[in-house]
């Protein structure tokens, strides 16, 4: 369970986010949607201790994730959300396997990766360096490796963003499966509406916004 409570985020004086109380309960999928600079990222980057709130306070289950400091905010991070990113954060340079084994160098329990490549139909890619791949494998990469630890929260930022719409209904598919064997809470970031129908919830951004808030 994520609970965001009275988080406003003050970037200047023209860009105010100031939210809604707003709860996501274990084993649901919500989508996200809302135009262009609203705050979406933001609102994602403060669930996962990325960004800092002026004001607010956000939890998971019992664990008050704004008052952790920043190392334990990552650790934190790193154990128990799997944040699946606009612009992926991908090793490039590194093959698919390498990227995943990151994660075992942190220490975190894993998966087995041929299991989770094998599942995103990545096996045959696993020698090969991340740069050499197409928009829609990168994606699956990302997913695999924010799937990897198990987490108890995916949140996904613009899955589809790059991908035409079949490419991008094969990747909500592939979400929606792992979500569906998992008790996790899942929030994807999207523009589009087709997409947004296989969450079991949609907000609309704008309904979380406190008026007068973001200029
Ligand atoms: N570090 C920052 N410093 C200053 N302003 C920022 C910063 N990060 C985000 N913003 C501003 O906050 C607003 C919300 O940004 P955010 O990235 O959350 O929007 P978004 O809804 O995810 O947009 P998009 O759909 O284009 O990805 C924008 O006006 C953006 O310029
Ligand atoms: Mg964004």
């Amino acid at each position: 369970m994520i609970r965001v409570e009275k988080v406003k985020k003050d970037f200047n004086e023209d860009t105010k986010i100031h939210l809604k109380n707003i709860e996501f309960k274990d084993g649901k999928s919500y989508a996200i949607l809302g135009v262009s600079g609203s705050g979406k990222t933001t609102l994602l980057n403060i669930i996962a201790g990325i960004v800092t709130p002026n004001e607010g306070r956000v939890f998971v289950d019992d664990i008050e994730v704004t008052n952790l400091t920043q190392k334990e905010k990552d650790n934190f991070r790193l154990k128990n959300i799997g944040y699946i990113f606009q612009d992926f954060k991908l090793m490039e340079d590194m093959t698919v396997e390498d990227n995943l084994n990151l994660l075992k160098i942190e220490k975190i329990d894993c998966i087995d990766i041929d299991n989770i490549l094998e599942q995103v139909g990545l096996k045959n890619k696993r020698k090969i360096k991340v740069k050499k791949l197409s928009g829609g494998e990168k994606q699956r990469v990302a997913i695999a490796r924010s799937l990897i630890k198990s987490p108890k929260i995916i949140l996904a930022d613009e899955p589809t963003g790059s991908l035409n719409y079949e490419k991008g209904i094969e990747i909500i598919e592939l979400l929606d499966k792992f979500h569906k064997k998992s008790n996790h809470v899942m929030i994807f970031v999207t523009h589009d509406d087709r997409m947004a129908k296989f969450a079991d919830e949609v907000i609309h951004f704008e309904d979380i916004l406190v008026k007068g808030g973001k200029k």
